[in-house]
């Protein structure tokens, strides 16, 4: 019999930017509706690297939400190459930090502030093994001469694989992973390490991005690889193994920035996300597995309790717009002009 209703414990989005400003008040009620929890990236101008301006972001990002929404906004800290330890020890102290993230310079969107060289924030690191704050990961190198379809696994050989030896009680989350190799690499490491998977990655593979025309809405960093990567990541999302959990790194980038010579990184999922991973858990028929997935396997490895409400999808076959707009501003949404079969029921 065909399921029509799906109920799960209220998720949590373990990695999603929700930017600041006016795109800040359009884009935050689209994440909180759906979900309790969400750790927030810093990548701002300027990137969020003291404790002060973590609450402040904290708060901003509270006023832009319904407070009947009883959303929570988790916080992390930018590393950069002259950050202290003991600025994350204190926020994390002090219940500002959940966790710290790791941009390799000029990795990405706002990473110009990002860690040169590893080695620059070892202090930090063994700090943060010390007491236990998560380590979240950009993970891929950034040199001229590595092709962009292979920076993840470089970085997986030359960066995280020895960190990992040198400090094996680091708790790392490798984010947003798009190859088999790092599918692979999550399951043989500690339980230390876990992974988060998109709902685009699950969706897409490069020649969504490339064939028939290019098309920069498909355009994300890490870029969506061969088919086969895309396979793999679908197999570990539902296999139930609580090491790879939900972060759907929407990034709303404006349609003029996204359509253009050199346009942005990003893909704007919050509107459509828990539709779009109950779809490819529909798929993949396992369903079932998708309350793990978003709603478990995150605040076991953060340490943090499960949610206690539920949210509702309903079987509701519901087109998604073109663009979303608010003002000025004008987004193109993850899955725009599509019919999605599962629609959150709102109450
Ligand atoms: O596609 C991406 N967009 N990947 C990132 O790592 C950053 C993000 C953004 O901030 O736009
Ligand atoms: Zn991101």
């Amino acid at each position: 019999m065909t399921q029509n209703t799906l109920t799960l414990r209220k998720p949590d989005d373990w990695h999603v930017h929700l930017r600041d400003g006016a795109m800040l008040e359009f884009v935050a009620d689209f994440t909180a509706r759906q979900f309790a929890r969400a750790i927030v990236m810093p990548n701002l101008t300027p990137p969020v690297t003291t404790v002060d301006q973590a609450i402040a972001y904290r708060d901003r990002i509270n006023a832009a939400v319904p407070a009947e929404r009883g959303f929570t906004p988790l916080m992390t800290a930018y590393l950069t190459d002259t950050i202290s330890a003991d600025e994350i020890e204190r926020g994390f102290r002090e219940g500002v930090f959940t966790a710290a993230k790791l941009y390799p310079q000029n990795a990405t969107t706002n990473s110009a502030h990002g860690v040169s060289d590893i080695a620059n924030i070892r202090p930090v690191l063994e700090r943060m093994e010390k007491l236990g704050i998560p380590l979240l990961v950009h993970g891929e190198v950034v040199s001229p001469d590595i092709d962009i379809f292979d920076r993840e696994a470089v970085f997986l050989d030359t960066v995280l694989g020895p960190l990992l030896k040198e400090m094996p009680g680091l708790r790392v989350v490798l984010e947003h992973i798009t190859t088999e190799h790092s599918v692979e690499f999550v399951k043989a490491g500690s339980e230390n390490l876990a992974a988060t998977i998109t709902a685009h990655h699950l969706r897409i593979d490069r020649n969504d991005m490339l064939v028939g025309g290019i098309r920069p809405h498909a355009y994300c960093l890490p870029v969506a690889k061969r088919r086969l990567h895309k396979l793999a990541l679908r197999k570990a999302a539902v296999s139930g193994n609580p090491k790879f959990f939900l972060g759907t790194d929407t990034a709303p980038h404006e349609r003029h920035a996204k359509e253009s010579a050199c346009g942005c990184a990003g893909i704007f999922s919050a509107p459509v996300a828990i539709e779009s991973y109950a779809q490819t858990f529909e798929e993949e028929g396992a369903l079932g597995k998708l309350e793990g997935f978003a709603s478990e396997f995150g605040p076991a490895f953060y340490r943090l309790p499960f949610n206690e409400g539920t949210i509702t999808l309903k079987r509701q076959p519901t087109d998604i717009p073109a663009a979303l707009e608010a003002g000025d501003i004008k987004i193109v949404p993850f899955h725009a002009g599509e019919a999605m079969a599962w629609r959150l029921v709102e109450d």
